[in-house]
This record gives C-alpha cells, sequence and structure tokens, in this order.
C-alpha cells in the first residue's frame, strides 16, 4: 500500500465526506423504525378505572405510567410510525411475597396485553417483560428462600406459570429479564407443553447490574432495597457476558439481548460476532434521562445526541433495539434525519 508523503498526500479520505449525498452514499450504519422497540409501562387502576390519569415519571420526563385508555393511544401511535413492537411493562396497585399479580390473568400486565393485542392486531410484536420484580413485595426479580435469597429454581416454577398467562393474554414475544439460571429452557419445555409453541422468547442474556436502570424503579414504582448482584451480571465482566448468551441460545431464546447499551457495546459487539440468532440492546431508563436532562439544561443537543446514541448501538451490532425515543425516531428516520 501506497503512503502519503509530507507534500502532498494522494489518499485522501475526506473526498467521501465533501457533500450530504456523498456522506448519505458511503454510511456505514443506517436506521430503520422496524428495528425499535417501545417499552411502555402501564399502571393498574386504584378506584374509578374511567377517572384515572396518566402518572408522570419525574425521573424520566416525557414517559408516563399510562391508563388503559392512553395504553390504546399509545399502541396506535406506535404502530403507525412504523416501529417494530412494543414492550409491556406492568404497575400493580397491590404486591405480595410471590408476585400473584404476575399471573392473575386479571393482572395488570395481562390485561394490558389483551389490549395492545385488540389495537395492534399482528401490526407490530406486542412483548411483555416476564420477571417478578414490578409484582413483588419485595421488589426481586424472583421468590425468596428462608434465608431471604433468591431462589433460582422456585423461581423458575413461577416464571413457567407467568409464561402461560402472558401467552394466553396474546403476547407473542416474552422478555425473560430476570436473570435466573435455566430460565429460557423452563419457559420453553412449558411453553411448548401448553400448546405455545410459536410463542418467541427473548432472553435478557447479558443483563448487568446497572446503576442506570435507577429511574426504572420510580417507573414501576419498584419496592427493592438491596440490590440485584446475586443475579445479574458484574459490570467489569466480559467475558461473562458473552457465556450468558451462548448458554440462553443453546437453551433455546430466539432472540438474546445486551443491557444496559452505551456502556456495553464491547459485549454487544461480542455476542453480535458469536450469535446464531438476532442481537438486541436495551437502551434502558438512565440512558435515556442522562441524555433528557443535560439537553433540558442545554448542555447537549438533544435530537443529534439521541441519534448518536442510537447509531452507535447499531454500529456495535444491534440487530434491534428497545429505546424509549422509538416512536419519536421513527419520525426522524423517515424525515431522513442523522447523527
Ligand atoms: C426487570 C427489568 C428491569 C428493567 C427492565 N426489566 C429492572 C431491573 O432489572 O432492575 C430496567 C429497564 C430500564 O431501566 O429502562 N423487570
Amino acid at each position: 500500500m501506497t503512503v502519503n508523503t509530507p507534500e502532498a498526500p494522494h489518499i485522501r479520505p475526506r473526498r467521501l465526506r465533501q457533500i450530504d449525498a456523498m456522506r448519505r452514499s458511503v454510511a456505514e450504519t443506517r436506521l430503520h423504525p422496524a428495528d425499535l422497540t417501545l417499552p411502555i409501562f402501564v399502571r393498574e387502576s386504584a378506584g374509578d378505572p374511567a377517572a384515572e390519569q396518566d402518572v408522570p415519571i419525574e425521573a424520566m420526563p416525557g414517559v408516563v405510567q399510562h391508563t388503559l385508555d392512553s395504553l390504546r393511544k399509545t399502541v396506535v401511535r406506535a404502530a403507525d410510525s412504523g416501529i417494530g413492537g412494543v414492550m409491556l411493562f406492568g404497575v400493580p396497585h397491590t404486591r405480595d411475597a410471590v408476585g400473584s399479580g404476575a399471573t392473575d390473568p386479571g393482572g395488570i400486565l395481562n390485561v394490558a396485553t389483551r389490549i395492545a393485542r385488540e389495537e395492534a392486531g399482528d401490526t407490530l410484536v406486542v412483548q411483555t417483560d416476564l420477571c417478578l420484580d414490578e409484582f413483588t413485595d419485595h421488589g426481586h426479580c424472583g421468590v425468596l428462600d428462608a434465608h431471604g435469597n433468591v431462589d433460582n429454581d422456585t423461581t423458575l416454577e413461577r416464571y413457567q406459570e407467568m409464561a402461560i398467562a402472558q401467552a394466553e393474554a396474546g403476547s407473542q414475544l416474552l422478555g425473560l429479564s430476570g436473570m435466573m439460571d435455566g430460565q429460557v429452557a423452563a419457559v420453553r419445555k412449558t411453553l411448548d407443553s401448553h400448546g405455545h409453541s410459536g410463542v418467541a422468547i427473548l432472553a435478557y442474556s447479558a443483563k448487568y447490574a446497572s446503576a442506570l436502570y435507577g429511574p426504572f424503579r420510580e417507573a414501576v414504582d419498584s419496592q427493592l432495597v438491596g440490590h440485584r448482584r446475586s443475579y445479574q451480571l458484574d459490570p467489569g465482566n466480559r467475558r461473562e457476558g458473552l457465556r450468558e448468551a451462548t448458554i440462553d441460545i443453546a437453551e433455546g431464546a430466539d432472540i438474546v439481548m445486551v443491557k444496559p447499551a452505551l456502556s456495553y457495546l464491547d459485549v454487544l459487539s461480542d455476542v453480535a460476532a458469536a450469535s446464531t440468532v438476532p442481537v438486541w440492546a436495551y437502551q434502558v431508563s438512565g440512558e435515556y434521562s442522562m441524555i433528557e436532562a443535560a439537553a433540558a439544561r442545554g448542555w447537549i443537543e438533544r435530537e443529534r445526541a439521541i441519534l448518536e446514541s442510537i447509531t452507535s448501538i447499531t454500529r456495535a451490532g444491534a440487530d434491534g433495539i428497545l429505546t424509549y425515543w422509538a416512536t419519536e425516531l421513527a419520525t426522524w428516520i423517515r424525515e431522513g434525519r442523522t447523527a
């Protein structure tokens, strides 16, 4: 290969950066609305459902806990925007030690799922968070043993029951976010033996014990005291992220995920290089709130920062992204805006 001389560079990468049309032609990463999934919080009514209002989430400006009525409108808007799907989270009115609301067909998440399917039909993928933390009074992702530790195998039985309830409510993609060992195999087996072999599994495989879930705790009124380090990954462990994804693929995961996104692009890149199934990333609540907070102060350009974050996650290897900006991003993408 010839190299540039100090007198006259003849290798000039800048040629490709001179005009918009050229930059667009050589762009290596393109965004598409279908790659995006919008997470939606749905709040169980405490009294008269007709009198309920959306509840703003203070730590996530622009995001709310929806009523069933506003859920309908949000799902329709999401479908019209061309995004790929919605991921539903329930915010129950009451909680207990085993998270009974999660398996009750009348529980908020299962009711919301039926409504979302009613509105969306098959125009987008209706997905549900399969985890107990929103429904337990201690806030952990599983049930506790006599010593207060999360009991892996007892939790798997609850996840199996939850999977049936969600599949019966019409969920098309179950988001297994609890980080219990063997959860994918356990849920796959139950779905198949109950006539739900067509329901897919999104495994939150490399899910790190992150401070960036902070705003989400407010979003779901989490009761958690303490931490999730006995089941979520140590932020410093790159190799282990790939190990978890490899195990989940072997157990039958249809899609694997890395979470959070921007702080874990190395893990995402590793998983993307090795995976035989689609790889998604979750741009979590704290990632959303950091950009919104800085933009509200005029410290960064909101739209460009958002587009740059999504572009970076895509560049690192994500085939799909869960992001609270999904619907808004779809509009920008259609208008041809770039980072
Ligand atoms: C577990 C779950 C969490 C998130 C998604 N699913 C919380 C946790 O593991 O602590 C966090 C998402 C976000 O922060 O946006 N049900």
